[in-house]
């Protein structure tokens, strides 16, 4: 609805090089040609392809699309050419020419260093215990520098070459996930090669610094959520543990592939045949009326009071999408839900199309949801605005 075909082709060559990296390694991987470090293969080579400067310089991906075109039709010439003998000679003088007229884009843009996790992924599965892992390790190593609130206004920071960045900002989301590791455990250098943070590596191991990562993501949606109102970068629902009844507990995440909404407080929510709904209930309290399906962990309660920027999460409503992205909440007290509880929204979204959608039928939720389900999560990979 509101996606412009630009951001639909710029997902799919993010996509496309990001899975064709991955699936390089993984063929060195099975090869036995890729080294293990921190616990997965490394990318054995300096510098890889990136995708985070494509979506800030459009011109660059526009010609990276179009050299990557004129490359497939060069060797579908070169194909051509080994078998059909007749015009052989026009199909192989095609392929060079091609080669030349390609609109070759810059090496520097398209072209970044590369750490050996850049295209490790995190084995966390984005839970709350793992966020509370997190939230002690960072008490303990990081918030000197870097400060409690992320922002990088520690005690330590006046005294430091260079000022550490905010990491409440967009900054977690346009690196790899792999980047971030790497510098947590090595550490990081200005263009000097001087050290600017120290490495963790001999102090916190890889499961640590994916616990970290766990936490400083769903710190900085708190905080932005405080300061802009909003998600400006997109939050996962963190993952726990969920009781149903007599039945067996089970994991949040399992119920991925539809819309999911947790009911902070001790009152049993409403049960909606559009959602599933979790009722978390909180440490301390006693739950008055359970619903169907409870969550009663501490870490589920602080990950998800963290994430909502609030020390009183009572009454709070989340709800996730489909593919498990935090998109709404309904705050404490307010009856119904309207637009302005969409909190994780695309940029693009034209003032046209919102007007349209507030005028949508008076159920406000299933307005939300219409436009939560038109609207999916993009560019995650690439690390920025969806
Ligand atoms: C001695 C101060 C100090 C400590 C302690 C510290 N940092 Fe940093 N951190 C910095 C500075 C300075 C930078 C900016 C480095 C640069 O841009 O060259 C930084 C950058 C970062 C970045 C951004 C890296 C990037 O890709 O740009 C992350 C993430 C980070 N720190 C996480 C952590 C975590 C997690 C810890 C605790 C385990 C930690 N830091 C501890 C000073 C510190």
């Amino acid at each position: 609805m509101n996606s412009t075909p630009e951001a639909d082709w710029l997902n799919l060559l993010i996509g496309l090089l990001q899975g064709a990296q991955l699936q390089l390694l993984r063929v060195l991987d099975a090869l036995g040609l890729a080294q293990q470090v921190h616990g997965q293969p490394a990318w054995p080579w300096a510098r890889r392809l990136s995708g985070e400067n494509l979506l800030i310089d459009l011109g660059q991906a526009r010609s990276l699309a179009w050299t990557l075109a004129c490359m497939a039709v060069a060797l579908l010439a070169l194909l051509v050419g080994l078998f059909w003998r007749r015009r052989r000679f026009y199909a192989l003088a095609l392929a060079p020419m091609l080669l030349i007229a390609a609109p070759w884009p810059d090496a520097h843009v398209v072209l970044v260093p590369a750490t050996p996790t850049s295209f490790q992924s995190s084995p966390t599965g984005f839970t709350a215990a793992s966020i509370a892992k997190g939230r002690v390790l960072y008490a303990q190593n990081c918030v000197a520098c870097h400060g409690a609130d992320g922002k990088g206004e520690g005690p330590l920071a006046v005294s430091l070459a260079v000022w550490p960045p905010n990491l409440s900002g967009p900054l977690l989301w346009r690196r790899a996930d792999g980047d971030l590791l790497w510098r947590i455990l090595h550490g990081t250098r200005d263009a000097q090669r001087q050290p600017t943070m120290p490495g963790f590596a001999e102090r916190l191991d890889e499961a640590d610094a994916w616990a970290l990562i766990d936490y400083m993501k769903a710190q900085g949606a708190g905080q932005s959520l405080r300061a802009l109102g909003n998600w400006p970068q997109p939050i996962g629902l963190p993952d726990m543990a969920v009781r149903c009844g007599a039945q067996p507990p089970r994991w949040l995440a399992s119920w991925r592939g539809q819309r999911v909404r947790v009911v902070a407080g001790d009152a049993a929510p409403a049960e909606d045949p559009r959602l599933v709904t979790v009722q978390l209930i909180q440490p301390s309290g006693a739950a008055l009326a359970a619903a169907d399906c409870v969550a009663d962990s501490p870490a589920a309660w602080e990950a998800l009071a963290l994430i909502a920027g609030t020390d009183r999460l009572a009454g709070t409503q989340l709800i996730a999408d489909r593919d498990g992205w935090l998109r709404a909440r309904g705050e404490p007290g307010k009856a119904g839900w309207s637009d302005d509880d969409l909190l994780c929204r695309s940029e693009r979204t034209t003032p046209a199309a919102s007007a349209k959608n507030a005028a949508l039928p008076a159920d406000g939720l299933g307005a939300l949801i219409a436009r939560m389900d038109a609207e999916p999560v993009r560019f995650v990979k690439g690390g920025f605005i969806h």
